[in-house]
């Protein structure tokens, strides 16, 4: 799915790459994607590597991360990984040791770094606009596991804890990335995360109702370097969704950002003392009819493609390091999971009502 309608799309329109060739255990998806974009479809993940691409992008389940970052690392290949990159912090420090010793690039697949909105609040950050950052909220409203068609719908990798499903692992940890992207990290303190919709169809093709034990709602706090409290909430299961909506406080001004009712575009404003409301920025709306020429650059197939050019000009000048999200960032977000995890996840009436208990 993320590959086929959102990674590919995004490479195609990245400058300075090009697809070399795609390989999936599914020959017939490969073979399909490889015709669309005119790319090598290899038959196996080691004709890819011998194939010595500057970089292995992995867009596979999370579950099966760990054995091909082994081999992408073992072979010497540069990686972007997608998110959740792994399912234990311990995966993921072990990954990182693995390519720092050989001297490669890592990356996880955190694209909204991109998003013309986050760079200018981390400006606001950087440049003191907002002063001593005193108190943060972001809340995420969006319908995915609600909706027909959508992975969280159905009972599979994106809603089973064991698989790094839920809203945390699957969605949270872009914002999770955001808060070290923003403000240099976030220390996880409390949790409260439900499960409110604990029985899914099985797939598209089999109605018939499985458990899911992952969260799909949940209500978090941290802290940030500076000790400033952060607030995140978050649900994937609302039938009526508001997109993203963050508060950022400082001593200065105050960053109001609110997309409409998806995870991008919107509106960045700040408040000033005085409560005059002064806007700095229009988000383009995701438009699938921008895509022609240079596509829409806000929504995803465009931060892919921002996200690709940076690793590409970082590569071409023998850097392992740019705007992306490294295996080290990931190390924080991971252990973030862990914290908040670690308070248990409660499911919904509806378990109670049908057990019980
Ligand atoms: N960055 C984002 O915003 C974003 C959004 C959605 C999903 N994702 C992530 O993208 C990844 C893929 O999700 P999806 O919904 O596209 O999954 P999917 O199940 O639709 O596709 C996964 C593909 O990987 C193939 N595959 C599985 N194991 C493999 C292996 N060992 N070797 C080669 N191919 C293998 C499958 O045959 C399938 O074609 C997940 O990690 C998911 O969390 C990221």
């Amino acid at each position: 799915m993320f590959a086929r309608i959102t990674a590919m799309p995004g490479l195609a329109l990245a400058k300075g790459a090009v697809m070399s060739g795609v390989f999936d255990i599914d020959a017939a998806a490969a073979r399909k994607a490889a015709d669309e974009y005119g790319t090598t479809c290899f038959d196996s993940l080691d004709a890819l590597l011998a194939s010595k691409p500057d970089l292995v992008y992995l867009s596979t389940p999370p579950s099966s991360h760990v054995a091909l970052l082994d081999r992408v690392i073992g072979a010497g290949c540069n990686v972007l990984c997608e998110k959740p990159m792994c399912t234990t912090t311990a995966e993921v420090e072990n990954a990182l040791a693995r390519a720092e010793a050989k001297g490669l690039l890592h990356a996880v697949d955190h694209e909204w770094r991109y998003t013309s909105a986050y760079k200018t609040i981390r400006q606001m950050v950087q440049d003191g606009t907002l002063g001593e950052v005193r108190n943060v909220s972001v809340s995420i409203c969006v319908n995915y596991g609600v909706v027909e068609g959508w992975p969280p719908y159905y009972a599979n990798f994106a809603t089973m804890k064991a698989e790094s499903g839920g809203v945390v692992p699957q969605l949270l940890s872009h914002f999770c990335d955001l808060f070290e992207f923003l403000f240099g990290g976030l220390e996880a303190s409390g949790a409260a995360l439900s499960t409110m919709i604990p029985y899914k169809p099985r797939s598209q093709a089999d109605p018939a109702l499985a458990f899911v034990d992952a969260e799909d709602s949940c209500a978090l706090s941290g802290f940030l370097p500076n000790g400033a409290p952060a607030a995140i909430s978050a649900t994937w299961v609302a039938t009526a969704p508001t997109g993203v909506q963050w508060t950022i406080s400082g001593s200065g001004e105050t960053v109001i950002y609110r997309t409409g009712g998806l995870l991008n575009g919107g509106k960045l404003g700040l408040v000033t003392p005085e409560f005059t409301l002064r806007e700095v920025e229009q988000v383009p709306e995701y438009n699938p009819e921008v895509m022609g020429d240079g596509g829409n650059r806000e929504y995803q197939h465009g931060l892919f493609a921002a996200e690709i050019e940076d690793i590409a000009a970082a590569l071409g000048s023998g850097r392992t390091t740019g705007q992306f999200a490294t295996f080290a960032d990931e190390v924080a977000v991971r252990r973030n999971i862990e914290r908040w995890r670690a308070s248990g996840i409660r499911a919904g009436t509806i378990v109670k009502e049908r057990t019980g208990g």
